[in-house]
This record gives C-alpha cells, sequence and structure tokens, in this order.
C-alpha cells in the first residue's frame, strides 16, 4: 500500500515537472514571438513552428499563400528557426541588387558540412567564395563561353545527340538519359577537355553519384540530418547513399586530376582543372584556398549545377512541344524558313527566329525548375519593402513567385509564348524574367546554359516532331528536387529531313 502510494505520488511529481517545463517552454516562446521584431507571418507554434502552415501536400502553394497574405518579406520558423520568406521582383531586387554585398553569404547548414565542408562554389560563403567564383568566371570566359569555340562544340554534341535519338527509328523511348548525357558532356569539355560516350559506365556511375548528392539538400533526409546531425549520422538512409556516393565520386575525379597533372603544358591549359593546378601553383593567397581538395568540390557542384538544371529544362521543352503541337509545328516552320534542312542552327540565328526564342523563354518560365534558390543571408541588420531582416537570418528567396507573377504574365499558368512577344511579333525582353536569379550570387553559367537551350533545343525541332505515344496522357507534374523536372516520359521522335 505504501509502495503504491509512493509510486503515485513520484508519478505525480514527474507530471508536475512535465507541466511546469511545458509552461516555461510555452512562456519562453510566447515572450520570443511576441517581443521579435521580425517582419509578420503565421504564428508558429512551439518546436515544430510554421510545420502545419506549409503542410505536406502542397509546401510549394503554401509558401505562395504565404506570400499573399504577408507581403513580399515575411517570416516563417522551420522548426524553432525564424526565417524570411523573400518574394516578388521588386524585393529581389532590393535585396539582392541594391544590397548586393550584404546578402552574398549562404548560412550554415550540417549537411554542407558533411558534404563539402562549405567549400567549393554552391554553398560557401565569404572571401573563399569570392576568389573561387571569380576564378571559374575567368576560366568559363576563357574557354569560350559566349564565343564560337564553345559554341562549336555544342554544335558537335547536338549532332551526337540527335543521331543518337535517329537510332530509337520513331518508335517510343524515354529521352532523359540521352539528353542528359548530352548536357553533362557539354560540362566534362570544359572541365575535363573530354567528352564521353552516352553508355560509357564510368559517366553513368558519376550521374548517378551527382543525382544523390544534390537531391539530398532538399529531401526529408537532409532536413532531417540539419536538425539532428549526430543522431542522424549514426542512422541509416537516404543521406549516408549521399555520403557513400561523394566518397565514391572522389577518387575518380582524384584520378582526372592525376592524368591532368601528369600530361598538362602549364602555357596551354586544355580545360578548367588545368587552369585550376596553375591556380594552386600561382596563388599567394591561402585564404582564398585554391588546393586540389577545393577543387573536387568546385567540380562536383559545376556539374550538379550545370548538368541537371538545363537537361531538366530540355525535357520540360519536349514534353511541351509533345502537349502543345501547335507550338512546335510553329516553332519547326520558322526554323525552315530561317535556318532551312541543310545547316545546323547558329547562336546568330537567334535574331531572326523570335517565336523560337520566345517559346525558349516561356519553357523556362512555365518549367520554373528552381522554385527557391539556395538560401541566402545578411550579412548585418538591414532591411527589405521597409522590413526588417536581422544579420544571420536564413532568408529563402521564392524565385517561383516572380515566373507567375499576374502583373507580369497575363496568363502566368498558362503555357504562352506570347508572355514574350510584341504585338508585331518581335521578341519582348522582360527584366523580371530572371530565372538564373540576380545580383553577385547569380547563376555563373547563366550564357553557358542560354547557348545550350538555344542550340540543343533548335537542332531537336529541326531533326525531329516529337509525339505522344498513342492514347497517353502526359503529366505536367514536377519531380521534387534542387531543380524540378518532369516525371519520366516517353515519347516518339520522328525524324525529319535533315541533310548535314
Ligand atoms: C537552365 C539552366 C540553369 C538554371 C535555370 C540555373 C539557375 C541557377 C540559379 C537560380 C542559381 C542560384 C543563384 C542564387 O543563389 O541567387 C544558380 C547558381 C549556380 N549555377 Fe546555375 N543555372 C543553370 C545552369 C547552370 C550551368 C550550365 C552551370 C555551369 C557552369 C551553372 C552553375 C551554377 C553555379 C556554380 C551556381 C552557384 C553560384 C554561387 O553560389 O555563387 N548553372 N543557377
Amino acid at each position: 500500500m505504501l509502495k503504491k502510494h509512493f509510486l503515485l505520488l513520484s508519478l505525480l511529481k514527474t507530471v508536475g515537472l512535465l507541466i511546469f517545463l511545458c509552461v516555461l517552454l510555452l512562456v519562453k516562446h510566447l515572450r520570443d514571438v511576441l517581443t521579435n521584431i521580425m517582419p509578420p507571418g503565421p504564428f508558429p507554434l512551439p518546436l515544430i513552428g510554421n510545420v502545419l502552415n506549409i503542410g505536406f501536400s502542397d509546401p510549394l502553394g503554401s509558401f505562395q499563400r504565404i506570400a499573399e497574405r504577408y507581403g513580399d518579406v515575411s517570416t516563417l520558423y522551420l522548426g524553432n528557426k525564424p526565417c524570411i520568406l523573400l518574394t516578388g521582383y521588386e524585393s529581389f531586387k532590393e535585396a539582392f541588387v541594391e544590397q548586393a554585398d550584404v546578402f552574398t553569404d549562404r548560412p550554415y547548414f550540417p549537411i554542407v558540412g558533411k558534404l563539402s565542408k562549405g567549400k567549393g562554389l554552391i554553398f560557401s560563403s565569404g572571401h573563399m567564395w569570392r576568389q573561387q567564383r571569380r576564378f571559374a568566371l575567368a576560366t568559363l570566359k576563357y574557354f569560350g563561353v559566349g564565343k564560337k569555340t564553345l559554341e562549336n562544340s555544342i554544335l558537335q554534341e547536338c549532332r551526337f545527340l540527335c543521331d543518337s535519338i535517329q537510332t530509337e527509328r520513331g518508335l517510343p523511348f524515354n529521352p532523359q538519359h540521352l539528353v542528359t548525357g548530352a548536357v553533362a558532356n557539354i560540362i566534362c569539355g570544359l572541365v575535363f577537355g573530354h567528352r564521353f560516350e552516352y553508355d560509357d559506365h564510368k559517366f553513368h556511375l558519376m550521374q548517378e553519384y551527382l543525382d544523390d548528392i544534390f537531391q539530398l539538400p532538399i529531401s526529408n533526409w537532409g532536413r532531417l540530418y540539419n536538425h539532428f546531425p549526430t543522431l542522424m549520422s549514426m542512422l541509416p538512409g537516404k543521406h549516408q547513399t549521399a555520403f557513400a556516393s561523394m566518397s565514391e565520386l572522389q577518387p575518380f575525379l582524384q584520378e582526372e586530376i592525376r592524368k591532368h597533372k601528369e600530361e598538362r603544358d602549364p602555357s596551354n591549359p586544355r580545360d578548367y582543372i588545368d587552369c585550376y593546378l596553375d591556380e594552386i601553383e600561382k596563388c599567394k593567397d591561402s585564404e582564398a584556398e585554391f588546393t586540389e581538395e577545393n577543387l573536387i568540390y568546385c567540380v562536383v557542384d559545376l556539374f550538379g549545377a550545370g548538368t541537371e538544371t538545363t537537361s531538366n529544362t530540355l525535357r520540360w521543352a519536349l514534353l511541351f512541344m509533345v502537349k502543345y503541337p501547335e507550338v512546335q509545328e510553329k516553332v519547326q516552320s520558322e526554323i525552315d524558313q530561317v535556318i532551312g534542312q541543310t545547316r545546323q542552327p547558329l547562336m546568330d540565328d537567334r535574331t531572326n527566329l523570335p517565336y523560337t526564342y520566345a517559346v525558349i523563354h516561356e519553357i523556362q518560365r512555365f518549367a520554373n525548375i528552381i522554385t527557391f534558390t539556395p538560401p541566402r543571408m545578411a550579412n548585418k541588420d538591414t532591411t527589405v519593402g521597409g522590413r526588417l531582416i536581422s544579420k544571420g537570418v536564413m532568408v529563402l528567396p521564392l524565385l517561383k513567385s516572380i515566373l507567375q507573377d499576374k502583373n507580369e504574365y497575363s496568363t502566368p499558368y498558362e503555357f504562352n509564348p506570347a508572355h514574350f512577344l510584341d504585338e508585331n511579333g518581335k521578341f519582348l525582353k522582360k527584366d523580371s524574367f530572371i530565372p538564373f536569379s540576380i545580383g553577385k550570387r547569380m547563376c555563373p553559367g547563366e550564357q553557358l546554359a542560354r547557348m545550350e537551350l538555344f542550340l540543343f533545343f533548335t537542332s531537336l525541332m529541326q531533326c525531329f516532331t516529337f509525339q505522344p505515344l498513342e492514347g497517353q496522357t502526359l503529366s505536367l507534374k514536377g519531380t521534387i528536387g534542387v531543380s524540378s523536372g518532369p516525371g519520366p516520359f516517353q515519347i516518339h521522335a520522328v525524324p525529319r529531313k535533315c541533310r548535314f
């Protein structure tokens, strides 16, 4: 009896202590939230923050609704951490262009620490990022981004791609493998100085590893790791697959670096790796971190950022052409009139192909492959749209909101090339069309990507008519990832009469 009484008493004590702790937590939470002078946003719950406001079925729609309700600069709590949701072209401009030096850094995440030690190009910050980015831009320029030399190697890859599609003989096929291979080969040329055959085993493995690595930061596994790094490092899951992929990829890249070291002629660099090895020897600034280790992280970032983005856009392009055959027909007829069937397209043809050029812009707008740009962080207290953004708070830029702005596009939720045409059928440039983002952190591969999109798309339209399978309904729902592509699909590529 006495023992029972004692047990009941200690149970009551424990419950009482728990209630006391909960009340304490609630009071602290209310004090933190109510005394906070951050921009408005939905009321956060203790510990879980705004998880319920974001929801699981349509998280992207939820972000958009939050922005519509609270304005272009609002606060969201991811768990117990506040962050700023930034939407709208004017806010992007005010933050990333007018205050370019304030918003260049990325916040730190445990997952980035684990995958790249915070090095490389995409997730690095400060002096090291500035130097690595400057070098990457200069090297891309040196190897002809925006010039004839690179145009010729993209055109060569267009021929390889079209030849491989030709071998499908108009039968149903999934274009993913060929399109991704073609786009990856452009980066291979710039970084390694050579391309791979589309069915090369090593080439495939490399793409698989990169996929694992770049899907992780946006996946639930990545989010869990960011919240509980020590616990998650002991548990199995997709995060472990990505860590293993990073370890597998490194020897592959080290081997490329070793070969480059043996064969290179410093007076005649062949590619990014040669130039980087040269910079390691020359650079006296140790904080810029030109090291072989950082070279590996930069190469991973160039592949990760430069392959999936462009290949997803091209796969969307094929899907839209199948879905909207009247647009495909108009593009083909413009190409037939301006270029004909006996030579390949050139970048100079752009000005004479206003409809095709408008279609490429609309593909990028409607596909909207990058919902959020990688997060930013202010390096001092500042304001955007008159609202306070405190130093160190994570800023989530919702790029999607800008490409679907009702004030800029008459039918934002429809595929409509007229968004980029004036009343005379001429191409209409829009300042707020920023799929590559803006400011000092904007995509350094924009020019390269634009060349690839134009040359690959026009070549494919010149050589094939893409058609759906009989009775097939193609879904326009995108996959969730750092860049969103269409789900796997099959189409027919019916050859046209190209002779070159
Ligand atoms: C259609 C194709 C592409 C799209 C839509 C795209 C878009 C973007 C966007 C939105 C960002 C984030 C910018 C920011 O944080 O504000 C970015 C960053 C980046 N992109 Fe691209 N990109 C594409 C192709 C490429 C290519 C071909 C390369 C290869 C050279 C590349 C390399 C990078 C790198 C290295 C970064 C990180 C830059 C930094 O943090 O300083 N991208 N890209």
